[in-house]
């Protein structure tokens, strides 16, 4: 099946239909907030953008509560914990976990970011996550990337 991404703004309450699978009056809601992992004393709240085209519901933001002394120190090491031990339905794309490949671009606190190279104790408060603010949405944060990377002409491939 294949998904049609739809653009969003980060911190705008509405957001128009850009994509006929989203509700004409999509705006992102309140979401789930999920249970706090018990004898933690050092706890940092995330909330994540989701957002599922296949369920016909307008975009969320999740929270969720991570034990930082259970956590490595870079957001993307919160969002694998999320992925890992919380919500495995969370989406994001990651590779090389060294700041390389760009793959873990989203908004973090207003600004886009490689998710790996930014540190959790850099940001006051909880955390928000939006997928890249430029860029039409195929799931959670994960945006399409189809016109990035312009193909390159098969002459050109050595
Ligand atoms: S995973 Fe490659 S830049 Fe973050």
């Amino acid at each position: 099946m294949t998904h049609t991404p739809h653009r969003i703004l980060p911190r705008v309450a509405h957001l128009p239909a850009r994509s006929s699978r989203l509700p004409d009056d999509s705006r992102i809601r309140k979401g789930k907030q999920w249970p706090q992992s018990q004898n933690a004393t050092r706890v940092k709240e995330f909330h994540i953008y989701r957002y599922d085209p296949d369920s016909g519901e307008s975009p969320r933001m999740d929270a969720y509560c991570i034990n930082l002394d259970r956590c490595g120190p870079m957001v993307l090491d919160a969002l694998i914990m999320i992925k890992n031990e919380i919500d495995s339905t969370l989406t994001f794309r990651r590779s090389c976990r060294e700041g390389v490949c760009g793959s873990c671009a989203m908004n973090i606190d207003g600004t886009n970011w490689i998710a790996c190279t930014r540190f959790i104790k850099d940001i006051p408060g909880a955390v928000e996550i939006y997928p890249l603010n430029s860029m039409p949405v195929i799931k959670d944060l994960v945006p399409d990337q189809t016109h990035v990377f312009p193909s390159t002409p098969q002459s050109n491939r050595g």
